[in-house]
């Protein structure tokens, strides 16, 4: 079977690493209904958001505010109904299925909540995964999962299936996953939320390490604690942004990590930053 492009341009975009001119995400006065049978849901009214490279972004929110809405357009899982949205300065609409899935394979790392790793196979087979689907041959697949599952601490626990792994591990594992097609843009739908506060601190260390080494990272959380390890905080509510702050520079470290990529509390940070004094 052939696959065939929109477009020449949106072939060559697809494929290459996020690193050009623009911002990684720009979307302008973007909106999403949906309609119901006789009710329409507005989960987003209008959403004008830029993301430059190398930003750490926290998306916080009540339920239902449409936090999952704006990743999944994000992530080019949905369409918006109104509004434009350009990732890597392609105007995304410009892009059929394949250039699609194309991009979400190569251009983008996922991790949701729940894991979703497959069930009763290895922790090394499951990062694979999105290898198979990019066609690469099975010894570079594997010594790639392999240096992914050692980036997040789990080299020893390559061949252990989901059930045999904490849930901290399993996240890290997802995460092993999402990072194993070297994605410049990671997207994370609540990766904390099944954890406790011990693997989230872990899985958010990764998180803060990948966005040191250049990666542009945008997570949803409902907790502070997880927000504070963001260089950004964005606030929806109702379906608008709400707030959007930044507390760090972008091209600063991301605030919860030391220079040898350790977490730190932000208490401890505030005593470094007094010159150790207690
Ligand atoms: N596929 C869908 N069909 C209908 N309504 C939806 C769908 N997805 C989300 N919604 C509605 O859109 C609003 C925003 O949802 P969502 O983006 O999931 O919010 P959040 O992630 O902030 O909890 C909610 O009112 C939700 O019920
Ligand atoms: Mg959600």
């Amino acid at each position: 079977m052939t696959t065939t492009f929109a477009s020449p341009s949106a072939l060559e975009t697809a494929g290459a690493p996020l690193h050009g001119a623009h911002p990684v995400i720009e979307i302008e006065k973007v909106a999403k209904s949906y309609s119901m049978g006789e009710l329409v849901v507005h989960a987003l009214r209008g959403v004008s958001l830029t993301i430059e490279r190398g930003d750490f972004v926290a998306v916080m929110g009540a339920s239902g505010s449409g936090k999952s809405t704006l990743m999944n357009i994000v992530g080019c899982l949905d369409v918006p109904t109104r509004g434009y949205y350009h990732l890597d300065g392609v105007d995304v609409r410009t892009l059929d299925e394949s250039d699609l899935s194309i991009v979400r394979n190569r251009k983008i790392g996922f991790v949701f909540q729940s894991f979703n790793l497959i069930p009763r196979t290895s922790a090394v087979s499951n990062v694979e995964l999105p290898l198979v689907y990019a066609g690469v041959r099975a010894k570079e697949r594997q010594a790639r999962a392999i240096a992914a599952l050692e980036a997040v601490g789990l080299g020893s626990r390559r061949d252990h299936v989901p059930s045999e792994m904490s849930g901290g591990q399993q996240q890290r594992a997802a995460v092993a996953r999402a990072i194993v097609t070297n994605p410049a843009l990671i997207l994370a739908d609540e990766p904390t939320g099944n954890l406790d506060s011990a693997s989230s601190d872990e899985v958010m260390g990764i998180f803060s390490r990948l966005n040191l080494e250049g990666r542009t990272v945008v997570l949803i959380t409902h907790e502070d604690d997880v927000a504070s390890f963001a260089k950004r905080v964005i606030r929806m509510r109702d379906g608008q942004i709400l707030s959007d702050d930044r507390a760090v520079p972008l091209d600063g470290a991301p605030p919860r990590i030391d220079a040898s990529g350790t977490v730190v509390t932000p208490d401890e940070q505030l005593r470094a930053k007094r010159g150790g004094v207690a």
